[in-house]
């Protein structure tokens, strides 16, 4: 497993990744509602994947399994990690844990002393076991719940705790 930065040419496969990882994965989230899976899937296009790549205020890694990508991550230079997903052909084989290593140390390279996220109720769980604190009230974001996170990853820099 290969944590890298994204190209273009990934854009079809890490939308596929995208998309299944929401649809199949986060069921505790949408509960299968497809006004909120709509809502949810309409940005996960190869067109605007590509525009993630452009823009410079972003880094977009993934991992990549002998060609496969078997999860796509962003982090904006702010520390803020604004995707995080894995496919279920991978799920609970450790390669979300090595994507957010992958992410949470862009954020530090950009000289931010920790991470923020809104997570899904599927992966809080997940977040929490990795070191991150609820940094706020839970709101709603696509018909689900998101939940407010943070974690700090040096001594120095801004209060991310308030930026969550
Ligand atoms: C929950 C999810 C994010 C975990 O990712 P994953 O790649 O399957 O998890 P990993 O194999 O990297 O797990 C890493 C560690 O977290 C733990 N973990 C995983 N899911 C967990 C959960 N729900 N609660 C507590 N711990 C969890 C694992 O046991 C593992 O612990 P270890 O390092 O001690 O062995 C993923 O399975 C998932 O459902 N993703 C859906 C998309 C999503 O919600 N993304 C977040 C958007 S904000």
């Amino acid at each position: 497993m290969h944590i890298r930065p994204a190209v273009l040419k990934d854009a079809s496969k890490a939308c596929d990744t995208l998309r299944r990882s929401i649809a199949e994965l986060c069921v505790a989230d949408h509960g299968n509602d497809k006004a909120i899976l709509g809502q949810w899937l309409a940005n996960k296009t190869p067109e605007v994947f590509a525009s993630w790549l452009k823009d410079t205020g972003n880094t977009v890694l993934v991992a990549d399994h002998n060609g496969l990508i078997a999860a796509v991550g962003v982090v904006n230079n702010d520390g803020e990690i604004t995707c995080n997903y894995v496919s279920p052909d991978f799920r609970f084989q450790g390669v979300s844990k090595l994507l957010l290593a992958g992410l949470e140390a862009v954020s530090l390279k950009q000289g931010n002393s920790g991470t923020t996220l809104f997570s899904t109720k599927t992966a809080h769980g997940f977040y929490r076991a990795a070191g991150y604190k609820n940094g706020g009230t839970p709101f709603f974001k696509f018909g689900t719940e998101s939940y407010p996170m943070f974690k700090r990853l040096a001594q120095n820099g801004p209060d991310i705790a308030k930026r969550s």
